[in-house]
């Protein structure tokens, strides 16, 4: 077997695990969250989750990747608790399950930058949504998103996923800004503003228990957390950088992608007089689409929107390819052309229900996000936290001049605090989905 890749450098690293972080999460659902959680109430708490929650959580994975060097399922049994592997195992089954839903979105962008170019969208975005969404076209579509994901993770560590996020991360930026500066100049920017950034607190008090699990949820999914990736990737590490530190910087930029895409969602919307994020992914896909349609230079405006969607799409896809990809990589004697194809047909195989049926796709998304995340999350907490506490507050500290206080902070926080956050969410997300299931009254989340 050849040796193992690193990333070359620790910049390298950084932008590799922010395009893992930004994807369709920051420009697409987070805005839209806002929207339909009641604005700047919902930034707030949001804010909070990614700082107080994300964060901390982030260097769990972290801990666990680079201590031991390995895929995040070989990983446990390189630092002596075999057992655990099981833990690592459900991350990578909740990429690969994410992935298979996360293409098929991926591919409903690739039909819109199409349509941006024809204008097929403008006069009927809800149409336009219908044909693309499910069906033949769909799995075509996502078939295409696939392959270049295959194509990006083929090429390795630092051929393919360093350089391909070098050249996505800061195209994304510029371009988003341009953007921002653009929606600043339409007729809906002030009220959008107004609306985005201005809490208030009567809506907060009155939803908060509806606020806090979908912000702390939506926290986890913008950082990769609860997926193993971020253990894959920090399994590249050859170095003594300072987790916290990078970690840091990837948190930061990640939020600030999300910020600014509320800074073109927002203006945008209150342009035509939308209502901001009612009912989801989809009719997401239609108010935003129809906006374009009608706002002068709007042909433009969604062009480069549905090019920015589909290059972090990229980002985030190929880390959820890599997570499978460096298991079978590291123990078996395939080179990593075969498995990154191999898995990805599979990815697109399991994926195909969903590129078939937008129904069927938000039970994929709703069992991710209100089941195995939190699930993976909270066993990652207590592998970190409690069973190998040791190990993880020597790693943490490794790299960094911080003493050993911080580490004893974050070892509680990861004990104590992350669980309960977490075990709120799962609790809540179990309810959920038994009343998407119509086993539970909705009536019992409500009252
Ligand atoms: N963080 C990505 C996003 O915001 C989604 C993602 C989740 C990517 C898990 C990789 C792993 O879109």
């Amino acid at each position: 077997m050849s040796e193992r890749e690193t990333w070359t450098t620790r910049v390298g690293f950084i932008f590799a695990a922010v395009g893992s972080a930004v994807g369709l999460g920051n420009i697409w659902s987070f805005p839209f969250q806002t929207g339909s959680n009641g604005g700047a109430a919902f930034l707030l708490i949001y804010l909070l989750a990614v700082f107080l929650i994300g964060f901390p959580a982030m260097m769990m994975e972290f801990v666990i990747g680079r201590g031991s060097s390995m895929n995040p399922i070989s990983a446990f049994e390189k630092l002596g608790y075999g057992n655990w592997s099981v833990a690592g195992a459900l991350g990578v089954f909740t990429s690969i399950v994410t992935l298979a839903f996360y293409s098929v979105v991926g591919g409903w962008v690739i039909s819109y930058i199409a349509g941006s170019l024809t204008g097929a969208y403008f006069g009927d975005a809800g149409t336009f949504f219908g044909a693309v969404s499910a069906g033949p076209t769909s799995v075509l579509t996502h078939a295409l998103f696939m392959a270049i994901t295959i194509g990006i993770v083929a090429f390795g560590i630092q051929n393919g996923i360093e350089k391909a996020t070098k050249v996505m991360i800061p195209a994304i930026i510029v371009l988003l800004v341009g953007l921002a500066a653009w929606g600043a100049t339409l007729d809906g920017a002030a009220a959008g503003y107004e609306y985005y950034l201005s809490p208030d607190f009567g809506y907060l008090a009155a939803n908060f228990a509806s606020i806090v699990p979908s912000a702390v949820g939506q926290a986890f999914f913008t950082l990769s957390l609860g997926f193993s990736v971020m253990v894959a990737y920090a399994s590249y590490l050859g170095r003594d950088d300072s987790l916290p530190a990078d970690g840091g910087a990837i948190v930061v930029v990640n939020t600030l992608v999300a910020l600014l895409a509320g800074f073109v969602v927002f203006p945008v919307l209150f342009a035509i007089g939308a209502e901001p994020g009612s009912g989801g992914l989809g009719a997401a896909f239609v108010s935003l689409a129809g906006a374009f349609g009608q706002i002068p230079g709007g042909s433009i405006l969604g062009f480069v929107f549905f090019i920015i969607l589909l290059l972090a799409a990229l980002s985030s896809s190929i880390s959820l390819l890599e997570t499978p990809t460096s298991y079978v990589v590291d123990n078996y004697d395939y080179s990593r052309k075969q498995v990154a194809t191999g898995l990805g047909a599979l990815v697109w195989a399991v994926g195909i229900p969903t590129a078939l049926s937008t129904n069927t796709l938000g039970w994929y998304n709703a069992v991710v996000f209100n089941l195995l995340l939190p699930v993976v999350v909270l066993l990652f907490a207590v592998f970190v936290g409690w069973v190998a506490s040791d190990l993880s507050a020597d790693e943490i500290g490794r790299g960094t001049t911080l003493d050993a206080g911080f580490a004893t902070t974050w070892l509680w926080w990861v004990r104590i605090v992350i669980p309960v956050a977490i075990g709120l969410t799962l609790v809540l997300g179990i309810q959920s989905l038994l009343i998407r299931a119509g086993v539970l009254e909705a009536a019992v989340i409500l009252g």
